[in-house]
């Protein structure tokens, strides 16, 4: 998408060239030595929490795309990784999109990526995606061709989730949440992470695989989409998928039927586990709190 500059914007994080909706130049010249300085933390932190934890489709596409441990990555040079791999590519954006252009950007193999980082103060809490998340969590794997066609489709089903209106938005976003940000993978030594809301947390890596607390239940697309979640805390339930085709053949069907059928059906609450649920580990539930669910 050729993008057109509009104008400059001062934003509450600073000073940055304003091109569409929400889309803007990655200032990449006025990050500070303290930016580039909480990226190097969190990147060697997460690098080495993930050996052994993240699935190796991610840490192999993290090494191919060079991204730099110490500075900020320039958008333009992953981009070039992305292209040749996938076709996608990152746009930098100010922060949460409205969810149509979202779905939009995604449609368009475009990843929208939070241009700015966290403060040193926010290490290990942030209430709202920052730079850290967006590149070191979401982006590796869309090097990955299955999981990158995923994550196309998701936009598609979304933009027409949007004019289908009802439930199908929310039934759909639970999908996002329990795959492409919290999701699990099996693999030949045991479960390992690719959601990028663990792959991004330190706290989170370890609660997901090791702490007796949480459900791991086999994934099933229309149990998933019932299912509420935490936005306050580590999740209840983490579901588990065999591989990214399984994923990517799951979201093939049309899901007009699949939300007129969820209409009909209550919610399950995040922590709920179900008789026919596959049951890996039922948690103990240590540690929950009583607030609620989205
Ligand atoms: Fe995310």
């Amino acid at each position: 998408m050729a993008a057109q500059r509009l104008e400059h914007q001062v934003t509450e994080k600073g000073f940055v060239p304003i091109y569409a909706t929400g889309v803007v130049e990655q200032p990449w010249g006025s990050y500070t030595e303290t930016d580039h300085a909480v990226w190097a933390q969190l990147y060697a932190r997460q690098h080495e929490m993930l050996k052994g934890r993240a699935c190796d489709e991610y840490l192999d596409a993290l090494a191919a795309m060079e991204m730099s441990p110490d500075r900020i990555p320039r958008f333009d040079e992953l981009n070039e990784h992305l292209r040749r791999a996938t076709g996608w590519r990152l746009v930098a954006v100010e922060g949460l999109l409205p969810e149509e252009t979202f779905f939009g950007h995604l449609a368009a193999r475009e990843f929208p990526v939070t241009w700015w980082i966290r403060a040193p103060e926010q290490l290990d809490y942030l209430s709202e995606p920052d730079l850290f998340h967006d590149l070191f969590g979401h982006v590796p794997l869309l090097m990955n061709p299955v999981f990158a066609e995923y994550m196309r489709a998701y936009g598609l089903g979304g933009l027409k989730a949007v004019g289908i209106g009802g439930a199908a938005l929310q039934h759909l976003a639970r999908l996002y949440w329990y795959t492409v940000e919290f999701g699990l993978i099996r693999s030949r030594d045991g479960l390992r992470i690719y959601g990028s809301g663990i792959l991004s947390s330190s706290g989170e890596s370890r609660y997901a695989l090791e702490s007796p607390a949480p459900n791991r239940i086999d994934f099933h697309m229309e149990r998933v989409m019932r299912t509420r979640y935490r936005i306050d805390s580590y999740q209840r339930t983490y579901f588990i998928i065999d591989s990214f085709e399984q994923l990517f053949e799951a979201t093939r069907a049309d899901f007009t039927p699949i939300y007129a059928r969820l209409a009909e059906q209550i919610d399950i609450a995040a922590g709920d586990i179900l008789p026919d649920d596959i049951v890996v580990t039922e948690g103990t539930r240590e540690g929950w709190n009583d607030s609620a669910d989205t």
